[in-house]
């Protein structure tokens, strides 16, 4: 994780590094610091968020026309000042900003040490630095020759901005699994984590592959090698994004705005890739592989966190529609318990950014055994999309709130739709059947409005189960993920013990939980399931436990059972989790806010976790 930005070029540096680094702040919050160079090489940094950094940077020169920023989570010693990047090498020549972690620090820490290098932080950051410096000393080499050599001895993940007091008109830069995008100005250059910092200057970027280096002259010249010493072209793209999209647009919170997105993002997911009345779903990304993915033998889904449920939904979806098997993996685990996956199997990964990085090596471990690779992004350009065979876009644009809304509506979406178009080729579905379920999916964006105006619902119901000290969320079928999605945005930004549930597991252990004070959140909105539902929530009132049911609109009967209840509109029982997941996140959401907690900041979290 950790946001990293950096300028050189004719302006002031630090007001465009303190607006990239807010926009980063979504990757870790735990400091912020700049460094400046200026004749002198100035550091300013803070324990804590960018306004932090800001209010303590007020009144202090900030001269600089080279500069780079960081917004750190923490990985190698706690959120401190002293922790903070840029870090200085041991000579005061050298400033670096990390993303990432240095594997074999320890060890090179200890042999620096016995050189005589001593240590400001607990980071591997700084020990990569002063290797550089090392470096540069012992075989009297240029700095960027030096990053080379240094980076060469590393194990570990990193993207690195390095600026050099005595060079100021260079900056070197590198990357192996941590994300980094070099902005294209007029005469100056930009690099950054993501694209957010860069878009208000120019549309052209450069995304820098594994184990290359980048080193950037104010006179304009870009040079581009890889740690191998082998010299690239660099291949200029141009930005698709839009400033707006990443603004909050007049929500209090990107997480409301997010969730307030849901019906246009599913209108943006299926346009052009779907159109009911004739019939047809067309997702681009198959066509390439469309007879290898329709006649694979078995399907893996691998992913993370809300990533992961999308992933059990489409469980459901492809096995009840395409009868294809499938498998659902973490990719935490996958990427380490040597898995059984060859060349007949199709791996779906999904994340939103795109950089999870142990999605990524699930996904080099299925590329290693000869599967092939579907990935589902949201992040253009990230480093899964880049490292798939084939995939789709989930298009729901900037994700901020570290708690994810619209792009779990998004891949949810986009899995339907690969379910749908499997089901078709391989004949597992009537015509009729499929245009039923499309219309139904043509008019999802209507019932999620319809979800959304549970808001003021929500507020109260929010209001009277804000203390509670653990929430139980239970599903049946494809409300199970659906719960499970549920009880993760509460545990993450209200920090409140939550669990999801298949309904039907409650009596096999969580059952001896509930009592009065146990809320327990019902997703009871798909019709087949119904009465089992009701029995379910019937057990939990005979043991006093406090029920808040989602249910279709008019359901009497769970009306007349429940303590709270929720109605959302009707859809096709298999698009149900895109409608049943608006009021679970409503409800996170609002209880987050009432006990006063950062809902898109949450604790010890980040957006992009780019670390084991
Ligand atoms: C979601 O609310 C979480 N913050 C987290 O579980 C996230 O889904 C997970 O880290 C995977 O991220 P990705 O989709 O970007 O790969
Ligand atoms: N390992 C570095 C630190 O702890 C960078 C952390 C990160 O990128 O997550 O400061």
């Amino acid at each position: 994780m950790c946001g990293i930005v950096a300028y050189i070029g004719p302006k002031n540096a630090y007001p465009i590094l303190i607006k990239g680094l807010k926009r980063l702040e979504y990757r870790g919050y735990d400091s912020a610091g700049v460094a400046l160079l200026n004749g002198s090489l100035q550091i300013l940094k803070k324990e804590g968020k960018v306004s932090d950094l800001e209010n303590f940077v007020a009144g202090k020169s900030t001269e600089g026309t080279v500069g780079i920023g960081h917004t750190r989570w923490a990985t190698h010693g706690e959120p401190c000042d002293r922790n903070a990047h840029p870090h200085l090498s041991n000579s005061g020549n050298l400033a670096i900003i990390h993303n990432g972690i240095i594997e074999n620090y320890a060890a090179l820490k200890t042999e620096l040490e016995l050189r005589g290098y001593t240590f400001e932080s607990d980071t591997d950051t700084e020990v990569l630095l002063n290797l550089i410096e090392d470096i540069q000393k012992e075989e009297k080499i240029s700095t960027e020759e030096a990053v080379r050599v240094a980076l060469n001895e590393v194990v570990g993940a990193y993207a690195i901005v390095v600026i050099e007091k005595s060079k100021p008109d260079t900056l070197i830069a590198a990357r192996k699994g941590s994300p980094l995008v070099i902005g294209i100005g007029k005469g100056e250059f930009f690099v950054a984590s993501d694209a957010s910092p860069i878009i208000e200057y120019t549309k052209n970027v450069v995304y820098l592959n594994d184990e290359e280096f980048v080193v950037l002259h104010r006179d304009g010249n870009i040079e581009i090698k890889t740690l191998g010493n082998i010299q690239k072209t660099p291949y200029i793209q141009k930005l698709e994004m839009d400033l707006e999209k990443i603004e909050k647009g007049g929500y209090d919170y990107f997480m409301l705005k997010e969730i307030y997105e849901q019906p246009q993002v599913i209108r943006d997911c299926m346009r052009g890739r779907m159109n009911a009345e004739k019939g047809w779903i067309k997702l681009g990304g198959i066509s390439e592989f469309a007879n290898r993915i329709n006649n694979a033998k078995r399907i893996i889904i691998t992913a993370c966190g809300t990533s992961w449920h999308s992933g059990l939904i489409a469980e459901y979806l492809i096995e009840e529609l395409a009868r294809i098997p499938v498998e659902v993996e973490y990719a935490s685990e996958f990427r380490y318990r040597n898995p059984i996956v060859n060349e007949k199997d199709v791996v779906i990964a999904i994340s939103q950014s795109g950089e999870t990085a142990d999605t990524l090596s699930a996904i080099q471990i299925a590329k290693d055994r000869q599967a092939l690779i579907y990935g589902i992004c949201n992040v253009i350009g990230s480093s899964i999309a880049r490292a798939s065979h084939a995939g789709s876009y989930t298009h729901a644009g900037p994700e901020i709130g570290v708690a994810s809304t619209k792009a779990f509506s998004a891949q949810v979406t986009i899995l339907t739709l690969l379910a749908l178009q499997l089901a078709q080729s391989n004949g597992s579905i009537s015509q009729s059947r499929l245009r039923q379920i499309l219309y139904e999916l043509e008019a999802i964006p209507s019932k999620v409005e319809g979800a959304l105006k549970t808001n003021d619902k929500i507020v109260e119901i929010a209001k009277k189960y804000k203390d509670a000290k653990n929430f139980l969320y239970l599903g049946r079928g494809l409300n199970f993920p659906v719960a499970l999605e549920g009880a993760l945005k509460l545990k993450e930004i209200s920090y409140i013990h939550a669990e999801g549930y298949p309904a039907a597991e409650m009596k096999h252990g969580p059952i001896a939980l509930i009592d009065e004070n146990m809320p327990v959140v019902f997703i009871a909105t798909n019709q087949s399931a119904h009465e089992k539902i009701v029995s379910n929530i019937q057990e939990v009132k005979a043991r006093k436990g406090k029920v808040i049911a989602i249910v279709l609109e008019g359901d009497t009967v769970i009306r007349g059972l429940a303590d709270e209840v929720i109605e959302v509109p009707e859809t096709d029982e298999l698009l149900s989790p895109l409608v049943s997941i608006v009021p679970l996140q409503l409800l996170s959401y609002h209880i987050a806010l009432m006990r006063g907690c950062n809902v898109d900041q949450p604790r010890n979290l980040a957006k992009s976790v780019t670390v084991e």
